[in-house]
């Protein structure tokens, strides 16, 4: 290393929660409260979700996979059906796809924002289409309107992955429900924390209906107080139903992380915009673009795509940022690319150039409200030593 970069003593994570001392008496609270599963915070984070985002059902679930998982069922995937999506997302998009039986179907994205291309669409539509999951990648919406136009047209359903995007909005709406469903997620590296856990949104009330009960063993009235004085300890299910509910020691996390949603994501964003200043002038790594149209970037991720003229892999990069001890994630591996749907959909590959090419390159740099100035200051001159490095050794530029 070059005797001008200091290497920090402590390993910087990639992400790291925000848990304060009021999640911390909150959780307290309810741990002696002598009600730790669903009730009464559970169903408090479900209102104050609700105002929030401004659709009329949340419904809180131990993870958004889970919300993926009921509500595919819910819309009524069936095997035979196509879902349109991205090969840029977490797999448990695609693999509740699978899941339900029904056949993914890929489009490629946009190389500047990552976003899924929604120029694309038409051509992927057949007639087993049957809906649209679009992912609001790192925090920032897809272009929602071009995309519900094509839905609308063939008569499709859209089922917005807002994991990255509680605070994400797209022309003045809080994304997640422009049409039938949307998810959120609230993993410990996502915007806001319950440690696990993630919502659905809609606005469709026999829809929310049909989750509740897929949501907890296919209970129509939801009893969580059914052990409590004044509750009944008679249950009927309607469906057969998943034990995919909120506890309250989550919604202690979540009351105060929602609270807080709006300066955490400040804080977010400060830090990112001193990232794209820092590294304007490092052309090797090339920072992602934010989308033309008119949103509010969430800046869940701040990801890097390792150039050709870095003279070094993506994942060398990584191995060298850890060596200088910085964290960093890969947000993501084109899920096309993934050992099990290479497999099945061998086709695919290849098919997809713009994903092909960046799933190899993307590096996600640390970025978490406790991030400090400073923090910021070192993963940057981490990575031009490194860069540094690479040059010096005379690696000759990839193609
Ligand atoms: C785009 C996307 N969709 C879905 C999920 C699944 O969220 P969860 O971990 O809450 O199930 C994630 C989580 O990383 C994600 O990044």
């Amino acid at each position: 290393m070059s005797s001008a970069f200091g290497k920090r003593p402590d390993f910087l994570p990639f992400s790291r929660p925000t848990i304060r001392q009021v999640e911390i008496d909150e959780v307290v609270d309810t741990l002696r409260s002598g009600w730790i599963t669903t009730g009464p915070k559970a169903e408090r984070f479900e209102k104050e979700f609700a105002t929030f985002t401004g659709f009329p059902h949340a419904l809180a679930l131990s993870s958004a996979t889970a919300g993926q998982h009921i509500g595919l069922i819910a819309l009524g995937l069936k095997p035979g059906d196509e879902v349109i999506t991205t090969p840029m997302t977490w797999a448990s998009t695609v693999n509740m796809i699978e899941v339900a039986g029904a056949t993914p179907v890929f489009v490629d994205i946009h190389r500047d924002t990552l976003q899924i291309d929604e120029r694309q669409l038409e051509a992927a539509v057949t007639s087993r289409t049957v809906g649209i999951i679009p992912v609001h990648y790192a925090g920032a919406p897809a272009d929602v309107d071009a995309i519900m136009a094509v839905a609308a047209r063939h008569g499709l359903w859209m089922f917005e992955d807002a994991a990255h995007g509680v605070g994400c909005f797209y022309k003045g709406v809080h994304v997640g429900c422009f049409d039938r469903l949307g998810v959120f997620s609230f993993h410990p590296i996502k915007n806001i924390t319950t440690a696990e856990g993630g919502v659905l949104v809609t606005r469709d009330g026999e829809l929310a209906k049909k989750l509740r009960a897929l949501r907890f063993h296919g209970l129509e009235k939801q009893a969580w107080n059914r052990y409590a004085e004044g509750g009944s300890p008679q249950v009927e299910i309607v469906l057969p139903g998943f034990k995919y509910n909120f506890m309250d020691m989550q919604a202690a996390l979540g009351i105060h992380q929602l609270a807080s949603v709006g300066e955490f994501n400040a804080r977010r964003r400060e830090l990112s915009a001193l990232y794209d200043e820092l590294l304007a002038d490092v052309a090797e790594v090339e920072p992602l673009a934010v989308p033309a149209y008119d949103h509010f970037h969430t800046r869940h991720l701040y990801v890097l795509k390792v150039l050709e003229s870095a003279r070094l892999t993506r994942d060398e990069f990584i191995a060298e940022l850890k060596a200088r001890n910085v964290g960093t994630g890969i947000h993501f591996r084109a899920v096309h690319t993934q050992p099990y749907y290479a497999g099945k959909y061998p086709n695919w590959i290849g098919n997809l150039p713009v994903a092909e090419w960046v799933s190899e390159r993307l590096c996600s740099i640390p970025l978490f409200p406790l991030l400090s100035e400073d923090d910021v200051r070192y993963v940057v001159a981490a990575v031009k030593d490194v860069l540094a490095h690479a040059r010096s050794a005379g690696a000759p530029a990839r193609n």
